[in-house]
């Protein structure tokens, strides 16, 4: 894959999915913003990074605060000189186990806030500086939740479905900009997220792999590999789509 010398900024890089595709990019000789709002574990997966010889720095940013994004895409611009890649990958997963009626209103505003109004704010900055430039490509992480009915976590499926939305609106009005916005869809990934999850029943992980045909949850290094791939030159020709990796679990 000819990622050589592109600047990435990924959110939520300091864990998870984030965490393995900041470091997919910075092995294919990337230059990476690896961007948490919690520092000190983006500066993790940046010593990770440097460890292996690549090149990044660590910023502290709350996708739901416009100007922390507005730094983030500044500090990068000024940093590297440009912005090739945005992966748009910070996500909550919000209370599990509730249903619609008793929805925690404080969960819904939280989620979607940081879901749903991260990626439209870093989606919107991305695009000034993509557009200035005449050049770029956009991976927002959506869900196999927002493809498809999940029940008990109304926020979550709300969020994710808003992305695969204007991930595809959004691509409608920068076709002719040469600038390409997709979205992965993984299932069930090992993670940080995916243990609350697990957390909240004892029968929780068996429901869920009864539920996949592989037999097993996905690894975040298996979906850094879709999230590279469409900001290659490699899937140039695709723009608007949805990359689902869920070992079969929508089939
Ligand atoms: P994770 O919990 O390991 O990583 C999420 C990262 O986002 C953390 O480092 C966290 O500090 C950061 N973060 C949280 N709120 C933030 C904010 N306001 N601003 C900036 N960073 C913030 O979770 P995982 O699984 O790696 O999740 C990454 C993305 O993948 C999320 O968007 C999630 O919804 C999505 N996803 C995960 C699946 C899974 O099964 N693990 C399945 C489908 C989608």
């Amino acid at each position: 894959m000819d990622l050589k010398d592109k600047v990435v900024v990924i959110t939520g890089a300091g864990s998870g999915i984030g965490a393995a595709t900041a470091k997919l990019f910075a092995a294919h000789k990337a230059r990476v913003t690896v961007s948490d709002i919690d520092v000190d574990k983006a500066n993790e997966t940046v010593k990770d990074i440097e460890d292996a010889g690549g090149k990044a720095t660590a910023a502290q940013t709350d996708v739901t605060q416009f100007k922390e994004v507005a730094a983030l895409i500044a500090q990068t611009v000024d940093t590297f000189g440009q912005l090739d890649v945005m992966v748009n990958n910070a996500g909550i997963g919000g209370k599990h186990q509730l249903k619609t009626a008793v929805h925690d209103h404080d969960d819904w505003h939280q989620v979607i806030a940081v879901n749903q109004t991260g990626v439209f704010y870093c989606m919107q900055l991305a695009l000034r500086q993509m557009t200035q430039q005449g050049h770029g490509a956009i991976v927002n992480v959506a869900s196999l939740a927002g493809l498809k009915a999940s029940g008990n976590n109304l926020s979550y499926s709300a969020s994710k479905f808003a992305v695969v939305g204007m991930t595809k609106s959004a691509a409608l009005e920068y076709g002719r900009k040469n600038i390409r916005i997709n979205a992965v869809c993984p299932g069930f990934t090992q993670s940080a997220l995916l243990n609350q999850l697990l957390a909240s029943s004892d029968t929780m992980e068996k429901n869920l792999l009864r539920m996949i045909p592989m037999g097993r949850f996905g690894e975040a290094h298996e979906i850094a590999e879709a999230i590279c791939w469409l900001a290659s030159d490699h899937s140039r020709f695709i723009t608007g789509q949805t990359l689902t990796l869920d070992g079969g679990t929508s089939l």
